[in-house]
């Protein structure tokens, strides 16, 4: 049990990659708080983790909305009194038609970069006053390069969320917060994925893949499972790439 005794707040929680998330850590005995802007397959997921025997509770929450990040901490801190990890997982996707449309740009940097952003701050502001924590923001390879079919405004964003994890690691280090990011390569399309989930365009990514397959989203979970817990103790502001090789080539 890596997470035994810990409280955690997945956002995103609702599918892919979160709601895998969320079960891999009820697994390792974490109290868990999942939110998402789906409520009946947030709740499905909360449900099945009860199921199981695990401790799961769904919040509604929007991340790019401030009161939403206060009523989920509240949450938080009401149901199991302290918050020990936060993982920045909620997004949308960059796989768009047009690549230079502005308000995808807007859309873009507001959930994925600002609602990072919102959920460190408020991670951190809990974390201080308890002595530390550990926050896990997901990324992208598209935070590390471009790629022809994905929309810059995702790449910017996903490359905030790297360069912030590490500002904040840098600067919430001494207050005993670790900070990371994970970088999935290509996985199962997102709900919003429209170019990157094109088959044509994912079998030509695909076959540059020197694993030569796509992730599945318990890979990832495994990812953000170590940088969590305590195996990771002296990990902070690092970025790790679980991406079959993709941007090794
Ligand atoms: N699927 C991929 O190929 C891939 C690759 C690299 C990185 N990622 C990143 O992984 C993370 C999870 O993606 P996924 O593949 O599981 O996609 P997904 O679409 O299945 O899950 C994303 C979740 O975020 C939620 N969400 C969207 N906007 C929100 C908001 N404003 N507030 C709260 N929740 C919101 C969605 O409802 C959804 O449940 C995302 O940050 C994504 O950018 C995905």
């Amino acid at each position: 049990m890596r997470l035994k005794n810990k409280a955690a707040l997945v956002t995103g929680a609702a599918s892919g990659m979160g709601a895998s998330i969320a079960r891999v850590f009820a697994s390792e005995g974490a109290s868990l708080v999942l939110t998402d802007v789906l409520a009946s397959e947030g709740e499905a997921v909360a449900t099945s983790i009860r199921t199981e025997g695990g401790e799961a509770l769904f919040v509604h929450q929007d991340v790019t909305r401030e009161a939403d990040w206060q009523r989920a901490i509240a949450a938080v801190l009401e149901r199991y009194g302290r918050l020990d990890i936060v993982v920045n997982n909620a997004g949308i996707s960059g796989g768009l038609p047009d690549r230079l449309d502005v308000a995808a740009f807007d859309r873009l940097m507001a959930v994925n970069a600002r609602g990072t952003f919102l959920g460190m701050k408020y991670a951190i502001e809990c974390m201080q006053d308890a002595g530390g924590g550990s926050i896990v923001n997901v990324s992208s390879i598209s935070g590390i390069v471009g790629q022809d079919f994905v929309h810059m405004g995702y790449n910017g964003a996903k490359g905030a969320i790297r360069t912030m994890t590490k500002s904040a690691a840098v600067q919430f280090g001494p207050a005993g917060i670790r900070v990371n990011s994970v970088h999935p390569g290509i996985m199962p399309p997102m709900r919003t994925s429209q170019t990157s989930a094109d088959p044509a365009i994912r079998a030509r990514v695909l076959a540059g893949v020197p694993l030569r397959r796509a992730g599945r989203v318990e890979e990832v979970a495994c990812a953000v499972l170590f940088l969590a817990s305590d195996e990771a103790s002296y990990i902070t502001g690092a970025e790790l790439v679980v991406d079959g090789g993709l941007i090794a080539v």
